[in-house]
């Protein structure tokens, strides 16, 4: 077996490689946070920085490569390590009574279901256009986003993916360090305020949108795309 096989074959592998992985993703979640609160400054923002995101097309798709790759290797490495440790348990214990244990941590394997499910989602409603994206424009996120999230009920699917996401990071942050051996065991495991606050900021930054969208906070705009006569 290679290097690499053994590496992957081993449980600290795998969680090495959710690790890394996990900072992509953490990376790439505040990058894009920051591009959708352009929302705020208007129509023509959002098209510029959409022209950006587009300005080398094969270094766009490298990106998209690389995140897909790296969402993908987070989530088959916490599918093997689950099976590990179901296999490594077949009976239930009768009573558990976990030293330390956090909502996000009991929630964080089902929680990566629903972030999944919400990607798909969210792709096909915002780049592609295909579903619940009522008079999409290539090109023209603002009124892509201020139309897609209108109706309630996808801007509440996007809440409750937030919400997930949120958890997804308080406990991911912190888990992170732990693999990595950055942090050192605590007393107080309990006390983790840097994935606190990295997690209200990724809410807040995100749902500022849907919920700015149900409260008409975004005035129609004249499509920016249409204007330039693409
Ligand atoms: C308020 C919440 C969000 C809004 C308004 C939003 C908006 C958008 C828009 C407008 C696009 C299309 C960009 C373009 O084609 O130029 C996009 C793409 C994307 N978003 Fe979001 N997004 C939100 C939340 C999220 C979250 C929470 C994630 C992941 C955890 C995410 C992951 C992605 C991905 C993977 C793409 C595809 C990028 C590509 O086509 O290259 N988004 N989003």
């Amino acid at each position: 077996m290679s290097y690499l096989a053994r590496f992957w074959d081993s449980t600290i592998g795998k969680k090495f490689v959710m690790a890394i992985t996990g900072i992509v993703g953490v990376l790439f979640v505040l990058g894009h946070m920051s591009g959708n609160l352009l929302m705020f400054k208007g129509a023509e923002a959002m098209h510029e920085y959409a022209l950006l995101l587009r300005t080398s097309m094969p270094l766009l798709w490298a990106a998209r490569g690389g995140l897909i790759v790296a969402v993908l290797l987070h989530a088959l490495a916490a599918y093997q390590l689950t099976q590990r440790s179901n296999a490594a348990r077949p009976q239930q214990y009768a009573k558990t009574a976990p030293q330390v244990t956090t909502f996000a941590a009991k929630t964080i394997r089902w929680g990566g279901v629903l972030l999944l499910a919400f990607i798909v989602f969210h792709i096909l409603h915002m780049t592609l256009g295909q579903v619940a994206a009522p008079g999409f424009v290539h090109l023209d996120p603002y009124n892509n986003v201020r139309q897609g999230l209108a109706n309630p009920l996808v801007a509440g699917f996007y809440v409750l993916a937030i919400g997930a996401l949120g958890l997804h990071l308080y406990h991911g942050t912190w888990a992170v360090f732990r693999t990595l051996g950055i942090a050192r065991p605590t007393p107080t495991p309990l006390k983790r305020r840097l994935s606190v606050v990295l997690a209200a900021a990724v809410v807040l930054g995100f749902a500022a949108i849907p919920i700015g969208a149900l409260a008409g906070a975004f005035p129609d705009a004249p499509s920016p795309v249409m204007a330039e006569g693409h």
